[in-house]
């Protein structure tokens, strides 16, 4: 119980207009749940399950050891730009330098820092929907206006880069991409950026390239439109640690952009968080410069546990599931089961012990579909399926 207040909390106005991110709502009412004495399998957060690779641990211990352990340089450590620098240079087969890297905690950050430091009120951005809600959230508290870009089931949730060229207005000021994304699996192709590039033209239009599942496509090869010729000043890329080396809890991911910008960005850490803690940076140099066989490792067992997960999906009553070419969540179409997104996510949660996430937590064009994570062991996966059949066996009607 709270304590009775003698003032009303007033808050800006501009907080009625922030999102949040459902993953984390869910993930409260199931560990109350379990408190209350239920079981439930934990399909609705996004994040490996799987422990940070041992070296990148043991170059976090040494750091430690070393002295890393004060503040840093606003846009990250040397070393590490450096590092990033040639990793995408490499990766993206594009020429960047380190003051072009800003090192931030987390990819999210860069979701934030780039909204702040580009938006003024009124300007336009498009967005994926279904997709990451801080994308919308982000928009709506800075007060622009969010014009979100369908992503259909049919197109194996690939948008129809037409529709770019109808949405963009002389108001648009960013377009956000998302490959592979979250929630649906989707990933955009070479052709489909090449598309975008040409809706954009020459327009001051930036693109924020979220590819924090780049190492996570599970057939053929990630594209970033930061290759596609003359887009490069004009394009943020955010990528990180979180789900490449399983590094969720470390908080630590970058942006790169032109290095004018990259100075604004560095300036709104200086008045944030100040820097990215510096142990961790070490870690990152090893992660990024160190063995990669896990990365690959992960993301084989993602794919493995996908393809048993879907295939299971698509024997239960009224489910319908593609296989997600990258990221690690089965989005199922769940129209045939009668029910909406919300109640049988609430259903499936409370009575049958498994907690996902409803299509519309990632926006209106998620509304009958659902989210699971199968980042998760194969075991609580197959109970997860079991659970679920025996609950639709009773509560939807053939
Ligand atoms: C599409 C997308 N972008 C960014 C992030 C944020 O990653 P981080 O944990 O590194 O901040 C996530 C995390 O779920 C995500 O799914």
């Amino acid at each position: 119980m709270g304590r009775t207040q003698q003032f009303e909390l007033r808050l800006a106005e501009r907080m009625s207009r922030l999102g949040t991110e459902n993953a984390f709502q869910v993930l409260g009412r199931a560990r109350e749940l379990e408190r209350r004495g239920k079981d439930v399998i934990h399909l609705e957060i996004g994040e490996p399950d799987f422990d940070t690779p041992s070296n990148i641990v043991h170059a976090a211990v040494k750091a430690l050891h070393s002295g890393w352990t004060h503040y840093g340089p606003s846009a990250g450590y040397p070393e590490l730009r450096e590092t990033i620098a040639e990793e995408v240079s490499r990766t993206r087969g594009v020429r960047v330098g380190a003051d072009e890297v800003v090192v931030v905690p987390g990819g999210k950050p860069i979701i934030f820092f780039s909204i702040l430091a580009l938006l003024d009120e009124g300007d336009e951005v498009l967005y994926p929907n279904p997709g990451f809600p801080i994308y919308e959230s982000m928009i709506r508290y800075v007060g622009g206006r969010p014009i979100p870009i369908r992503l259909e089931e049919e197109r194996d949730f690939a948008f129809d880069a037409g529709e770019f060229s109808r949405l963009i207005t002389d108001r648009t000021r960013m377009i956000i991409l998302n490959s592979p994304e979250n929630p649906t699996g989707g990933i955009l192709s070479k052709n489909d950026l090449e598309q975008v590039a040409a809706a954009i033209g020459n327009r001051d239009i930036f693109v924020l390239s979220d590819e924090i599942y780049s190492r996570l496509v599970f057939a053929g090869s990630h594209h970033s439109i930061l290759s596609v010729a003359g887009l490069q000043d004009r394009t943020i890329l955010l990528d990180g640690f979180s789900k490449t080396y399983a590094m969720t809890g470390w908080r630590m991911g970058y942006g790169v952009m032109r290095s004018d910008l990259a100075g604004h960005i560095a300036r709104l850490m200086t008045n944030s968080n100040s820097c990215t803690a510096s142990f961790t940076q070490m870690a990152g140099v090893e992660a990024l410069r160190g063995d990669q066989s896990s990365v690959e490792g992960m993301r084989d067992e993602f794919r493995r546990r996908a393809e048993m997960f879907v295939s299971g999906l698509n024997r239960i009553e009224g489910f319908t599931c593609r296989m997600p070419r990258g990221a690690f969540y089965a989005f199922p179409n769940i129209q045939r089961t009668g029910w909406k997104s919300k109640e049988l996510a609430d259903a499936l949660l409370v009575q049958a012990g498994v907690a996902c996430l409803s299509g519309p937590s990632f926006g209106e064009f998620g509304e009958g579909y659902l989210r699971f994570s199968v980042a998760n062991s194969m075991e609580n996966l197959n109970r997860a399926l079991e659970r679920i059949s025996s609950w639709a066996e009773k509560n939807i009607q053939h």
